[in-house]
């Protein structure tokens, strides 16, 4: 069995990570879709917000072979504890790869068993990050078809209320 594990910092997810994993979810047999769990970064949302904005994409987009999760240690901690050989992540920009290159490299070099597949972004995302939706909620601009729909009420008050 494939099983894959699309991580990331999701802080919120956006439609750009829905493409990412409607194309993972159609090449894997199983995808973790997994929260990182760490406070340096600061997160605006807790990692249970962040998981219960996951499950809430996988029921409304049926997502069948998908799971949510999180982890706090390393990726390929993570990786090998739910059986997943490959990680999963998306490419918008070519500064996106020297980033995706480095943690690649890492990866490697901790466990040179995995591997991982990218996808790059469908172009009409290639603008979009969770950082630029934070801001557009948090000043009073519409996130209106930036983020899955099942979760932008609930991001539009919640960010609203953040600034
Ligand atoms: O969405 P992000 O913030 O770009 O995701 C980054 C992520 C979660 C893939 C990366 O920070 C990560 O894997 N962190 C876990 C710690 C780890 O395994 N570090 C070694 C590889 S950089």
């Amino acid at each position: 069995m494939k099983i894959g594990v699309y991580p990331g910092s999701f802080d919120p997810f956006t439609i750009g990570h829905l493409d990412v994993l409607k194309n993972a979810a159609g090449l894997f047999d199983v995808v973790y879709v997994a929260v990182l769990n760490n406070s340096a970064k600061s997160p605006v949302f807790s990692v249970e917000e962040r998981v219960e904005m996951l499950d809430r994409i996988i029921e409304s987009e049926g997502l069948k072979n998908v799971r949510s999760g999180s982890f706090g240690g390393l990726l390929v901690d993570y990786a090998k504890q739910i059986g997943a050989q490959y990680l999963i992540r998306g490419l918008r920009a070519i500064t996106d790869f020297e980033y995706e290159f480095q943690i690649d490299a890492v990866n490697r070099h901790l466990d040179p068993g995995i591997r991982t597949v990218y996808f790059m972004a469908n172009p009409a995302h290639s603008f979009l990050s969770s950082s630029n939706v934070r801001e557009i909620g948090e000043m009073g601009g519409s996130i209106e078809g930036l983020v899955p729909h099942c979760n932008y009420h609930y991001l539009r008050e919640r960010l609203a209320r953040q600034k």
